[in-house]
């Protein structure tokens, strides 16, 4: 099973993870946690480069060097632990660059769509998209540590993220579900682990 996590910059994906991580590694289950750009070891040359404030990259270019991280990843880790069944929970996938570098870049989304039909990327059978105001996503974003390439843009970039995730979630419904970040850590976590565990048995 392939999850995904979702959401604008300070949306609390990051704690949520280590929540889930915590919990899911004391289970039995096989799981495997990682994360876009950057979970291999050349994504992680490309995660530098795109993070860094100082990079000057085109939308083009910034969108293939995503393109290039996700496809090493799904090649060497993704797809292979898919194979052995392995629970995958992934911090940011595909709707990441339908949101980022379609809406938050211009650039057209069905172009990166197709570069997602061109390599053969598997789609995730759930995804957790947290959502709250972009606002207060930010301040959160702030405390954090020095701000990068992305979290840099300025507040209408990152609206224009939160309404494509939104956007996107309405469409895909049965793929995408909507959780309000606002409330506690634990809440979330709570709400979350609900869903993950009702979809793992399903699955079974
Ligand atoms: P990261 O520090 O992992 O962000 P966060 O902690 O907010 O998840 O940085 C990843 C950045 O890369 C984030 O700002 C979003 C951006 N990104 C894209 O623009 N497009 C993509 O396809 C992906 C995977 C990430």
């Amino acid at each position: 099973m392939f999850i995904s996590f979702e959401g604008i910059e300070g949306s609390g994906k990051s704690t949520l993870l280590e929540n889930l991580k915590k919990y899911y590694l004391k289970k039995e289950l096989e799981v495997l946690f990682t994360k876009e750009p950057g979970g291999t070891e050349l994504g992680k040359d490309i995660r530098g480069i795109l993070l860094n404030p100082t990079s000057l990259i085109s939308s083009e270019a910034e969108l293939l060097l995503l393109m290039a991280d996700r496809i090493e990843h799904v090649t060497t880790i993704i797809n292979p632990n898919l194979k052995k069944n392995k629970i995958i929970f992934c911090d940011r996938y595909i709707d990441s660059t339908i949101a980022y570098q379609g809406k938050g870049r211009n650039l057209s989304e069905d172009k990166i769509k197709e570069l997602i039909d061109i390599l053969n990327l598997p789609i995730p059978d759930l995804t957790i998209l947290l959502d709250l105001p972009v606002e207060d996503g930010l301040l959160r974003a702030n405390k954090r540590n020095e701000l990068d390439r992305f979290e840099k843009e300025d507040i209408n970039f990152h609206k224009s993220i939160r309404k494509s995730y939104l956007d996107l979630q309405k469409k895909d419904p049965k793929r995408i579900f909507l959780f309000d970040s606002s409330i506690s850590e634990n809440k979330l976590f709570k709400n979350v682990l609900n869903l993950i565990e009702k979809k793992i048995n399903e699955s079974h």
